[in-house]
């Protein structure tokens, strides 16, 4: 296209970029993270917060992510570098490199457990409720040690397979038919799970909130967490896929959508697992395996269910495929400018990598077990370090570096708002109530309060 973007590839349409972002966004984050963050969290509190999270900060900070990768046409360090050369804004780049790196190695595991599901249901499926019913299954296939691992393999091979073909040919393509397949499932589950008597206890769970709750630091954590998580924010994500958009393309409709779709489908994926959670007597805080135990219930108990099993895992396992190629492209972007690497090249060599740093975190469910650090699993402590620390950390350089590192005309310019009420708007939350509300839950939660 244009000299800007330096023969870097771009985004066969507006539609395929919004797609693709949406599919960074929908994945596991929105079916087992909010799950079981959202059980352990005491649920409606938890949602409210997580809600509000999802407006103040993260759509802002999404816009925010577009924007600055359309803008500069590079990766997450180079859009900085781009932007404001020499100045120390770029450490937000090499954080978001870092947390690729971290999150991509445990999210291959989990996606690796929803892998190995989807292939038990298209080999008969019942082994899944074999002896001593599908707790025990989960627990006796995560707690082994050779076969989670690989898993976790295949993962990684099909997302550097996708990287490797590149952003229009592998990204966009595979969105297009898999998402609404996806959204259409969770909506047929959701209304089969809630005919299941456990739907009172759900709905309240979920909408009813306990208000003390609200006195709980962590509470506030986790909501940020998983906004940053679920929404990909943070890491530059999002900045890597604007980047790949040409400017003539509109911004802000994107970003809604994007944010919008993605808190629907962790919505309505909670309709569909809670119901099943009560009614079958589980505990909501039963922490990651919980959507690997209920769903295999509310499968069996539907009539024919292995045809949902079966389907399910395997929308599940590309949402997360989609999700683990954003993760992956944000590293291969930033080598392959940095060290000259081809595509080819540097999607090996770091799915590779990522691959080795995420053996740890599969054997913290089984020989490493006896690893923890302030009471969390190897995953477990990863997962945190990332999503509870580096993004909204990443997120709060970011929202910094629109609102006060940038020229404000310019950052409305960039962005499609103009000077509009709702572009200096925008400005307003980047500068003060982002930073701010991330800052007072940061100190909270290190119990400065
Ligand atoms: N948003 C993805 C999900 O919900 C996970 C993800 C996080 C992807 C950060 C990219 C960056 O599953
Ligand atoms: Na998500």
């Amino acid at each position: 296209m244009s000299d800007l973007n330096n023969g870097r590839e771009q985004w066969g349409s507006r539609l395929g970029f919004i797609l693709a972002a949406m599919g960074s966004a929908v994945g596991l984050g929105n079916i087992w993270r909010f799950a079981y963050v959202t059980g352990e969290s005491g649920g409606a509190a938890f949602l409210l917060i997580y809600i509000l999270c999802i407006l103040a900060i993260g759509i802002p900070i999404l816009m925010a992510e577009f924007t600055i990768g359309r803008r500069a046409q590079s990766d997450v360090v180079g859009s900085f570098q781009e932007i404001t050369p020499g100045k120390p804004w770029v450490v937000a780049g090499f954080l978001g490199v870092a947390s690729a790196f971290i999150i991509l190695s445990f999210y291959g595991v989990i996606a690796g457990w929803s892998l190995h599901y989807f292939v038990q249901y298209l080999s008969g499926g019942p082994a899944i409720g074999a002896e001593g019913g599908f707790a025990d299954y989960f627990v006796a296939f995560h707690t082994g040690n050779f076969e989670p691992l690989l898993w976790q393999f295949i993962f990684m091979g099909i997302t550097v397979g996708i990287v490797y073909v590149g952003v229009k040919k592998g990204i966009e393509k595979s969105n297009k038919i898999l998402m609404p397949l996806l959204a259409i499932l969770v909506i047929v589950l959701a209304g089969y799970s809630l005919t299941l008597g456990g739907a009172q206890e759900a709905l309240d769970f979920l909408f009813t909130p306990d208000w003390s709750q609200l006195a709980n630091p962590e509470v506030y954590l986790a909501a940020l967490g998983q906004a940053f998580f679920s929404l990909s924010l943070g890491m530059g994500a999002l900045i890597t896929y604007g980047s790949y958009l040409s400017k003539k393309d509109k911004l802000p409709g994107a970003a809604v959508s994007v944010a919008g779709l993605d808190t629907l489908f962790a919505i309505l994926a909670g309709l569909m697992i809670f119901p099943a959670v009560f009614a079958f007597g589980i505990e909501p805080d039963s922490g990651p395996g919980l959507v690997f135990i209920t769903l295999p219930g509310i499968f069996d108990s539907l009539g024919g269910g292995m045809i949902f099993g079966l389907l399910f895992f395997f929308l599940l396992s590309a949402a997360a495929v989609s999700s683990g190629v954003s993760l992956l492209e944000v590293a291969v972007a930033y080598f392959m400018r940095r060290f000259s690497w081809s595509r080819q090249k540097a999607a090996l060599i770091i799915g590779f990598i990522i691959f080795l740093i995420g053996i740890p975190s599969s054997l913290g469910m089984g020989a490493l077990s006896g690893v923890t650090f302030f009471g969390r699993d190897i995953l477990d402590s990863m997962d945190f370090i990332a999503s509870n620390v580096f993004l909204p950390l990443g997120g709060l350089l970011i929202a910094l570096f629109v609102g006060w590192g940038w020229k404000k005309a310019d950052a409305l310019e960039a962005s499609d708002f103009g000077d509009t009420a709702v572009g200096n708007g925008w400005v307003i939350i980047l500068r003060f109530i982002a930073p701010v509300a991330i800052f007072i839950i940061f100190l909270s939660s290190i119990g400065v309060f």
